[in-house]
C-alpha cells in the first residue's frame, strides 16, 4: 500500500468525536430555508428568506459530504425549510448517493410537492422519506400550517408508496391545546395505511418565539390517550441507540408508533448528529447558540484539511445536553426552518 492510500485509510478510521466521546455518524443538511406552508410552530407568517447566492450549491454540499464520509459519517438527511422547493433536488440525492461511505440518504418533506417528485427521488437513490403531517383534518391542517394543502400531502404520500418507498415515516408535531383531538385519528389512519407514525414534542424553535412550556403535549400524555383508545403499547427494541424516537407496537403485526420526547426526555447522550444550515454554517446541535462558517471557508478555497479542522472544532464544542428540560436552557436565535429539522 502506498503512502497516500495509508494516509487515506488512517483518516477513514478517525471519526469526528466530541469532548464527551460521542462519535458523529449522521449529517442533517438543510438545502433551503424556504417553505410552501407556514406551520405556526416553525415559521412566522411574514418571513424574509435568504438570497439564492448565500445558499450552498449542490457542488459545495457534495464537497463537504465527501470530507465527512472519510471520517465515519455514513447517513445524510436532506431537510429545510421544505427541500422539495429547491430546484431539482433529486440531482443532489444522486450526487450524494455516489459518495463512497454514505450508506443512507433520507429526506424530510411536508409532502406537498411529493406527488410530482416521488418517482424521480426514488430513481435517484433516495432511501427513506419522512413526511411531516400533524393532522388529517383539513380545517385543523389549515389552522396549523396557515395553508390549505392537505389533499396534496395525501397525494404525495400515495405517490411515495407507489414509487416503492416502503419505510415512510409520518412525523406529527404535537402542541397542547391543539393536537389533543388529532392523536386518535392520526393513529387510526397510520395503522390503516401501514405507516410508521411518530409524535414529536413541540420545541422552543418557533419563528414567532411564542413557545411556552405549558404548550408541550408530552409523549407520556399521548401514550395514555392512545392506550385508552387502542389498548397496550408494547415497547420495541431500538434499532439504533442514537435514534431519537422510542417506538411501540399496538398489535403484533401493525406498523410502529414512535415518540420523540425531545423536551421531556432528551436523547442527547446518544446523539450522533451534526447539522449544516442552508447558509453553510455547521451546528453541533439544534439548540446550539454557536455556528461555524463552512461556506466562507469553502468559497475562499479552504483546503480539505482546513474544512475538516473547522468541523472537528465545531463538534468539540458540543454540549452534553440541550437543557430544555432544566433551568439551564438558552433559546437559540434561529427557528427550525433556519436550522433544518
Ligand atoms: N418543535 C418540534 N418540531 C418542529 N418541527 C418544526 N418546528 C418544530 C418545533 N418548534 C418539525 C417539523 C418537521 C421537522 C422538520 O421538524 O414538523 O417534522
Ligand atoms: Fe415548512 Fe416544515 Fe417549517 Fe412547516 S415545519 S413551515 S413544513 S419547514
Amino acid at each position: 500500500m502506498d503512502q497516500t492510500s495509508k494516509q487515506k485509510l488512517a483518516s477513514r478510521i478517525d471519526p469526528i468525536v466530541d469532548s464527551y466521546g460521542r462519535e458523529h455518524r449522521s449529517l442533517r443538511i438543510s438545502v433551503t430555508d424556504r417553505c410552501n406552508i407556514r406551520c405556526f410552530y416553525c415559521m412566522p407568517e411574514n418571513v424574509k428568506f435568504l438570497p439564492q447566492n448565500s445558499i450552498l450549491s449542490f457542488e459545495e454540499i457534495r464537497q463537504v459530504v465527501e470530507i465527512l464520509a472519510c471520517h465515519g459519517v455514513n447517513r445524510v438527511r436532506i431537510t429545510g425549510g421544505e427541500p422539495l422547493v429547491r430546484s431539482e433536488i433529486w440531482n443532489l440525492v444522486s450526487q450524494l448517493k455516489s459518495v463512497s461511505g454514505i450508506d443512507e440518504i433520507a429526506l424530510t418533506t411536508n409532502g406537498i410537492l411529493l406527488s410530482d417528485q416521488a418517482q424521480k427521488l426514488k430513481d435517484s437513490g433516495l432511501d427513506r422519506i419522512n413526511v411531516s403531517l400533524d393532522s388529517i383534518d383539513p380545517v385543523k391542517f389549515k389552522e396549523i400550517t396557515r395553508r390549505d394543502a392537505l389533499d396534496k400531502v395525501f397525494a404525495g404520500i400515495d405517490a411515495a408508496i407507489l414509487a416503492g418507498f416502503d419505510n415512510i415515516r409520518i412525523n406529527a408535531v404535537s402542541v397542547r391545546g391543539i393536537s389533543e383531538t388529532e392523536v386518535i385519528p392520526l393513529v387510526s389512519w397510520a395503522q390503516q395505511k401501514g405507516l410508521h407514525l411518530r409524535f414529536i414534542e413541540f420545541m422552543p424553535l418557533d419563528g414567532d418565539k411564542a413557545w411556552q412550556d405549558q404548550q408541550v403535549f408530552t409523549g407520556a400524555m399521548m401514550r395514555k390517550i392512545i392506550e385508552e383508545e387502542f389498548g397496550t403499547l408494547s415497547p420495541v427494541v431500538r434499532a439504533r441507540s442514537s435514534q431519537p424516537s422510542v417506538d411501540f407496537q399496538l398489535r403484533g403485526d401493525g406498523p410502529q408508533i414512535g415518540f420523540i420526547d425531545s423536551v421531556t426526555e432528551p436523547f442527547c447522550s446518544s446523539c450522533d448528529r451534526m447539522r449544516i444550515t442552508a447558509e453553510g454554517k455547521l451546528r453541533n446541535c439544534l439548540f446550539s447558540t454557536e455556528e461555524w462558517d463552512l461556506k466562507q471557508l469553502i468559497r475562499s478555497n479552504g483546503s480539505v484539511e482546513q474544512i475538516e479542522l473547522l468541523i472537528r472544532e465545531g463538534i468539540r464544542h458540543k454540549k452534553l445536553g440541550h437543557g430544555s428540560d432544566t433551568g439551564r436552557f438558552v433559546r437559540p436565535d434561529r427557528a427550525m426552518y433556519q436550522i433544518g429539522g
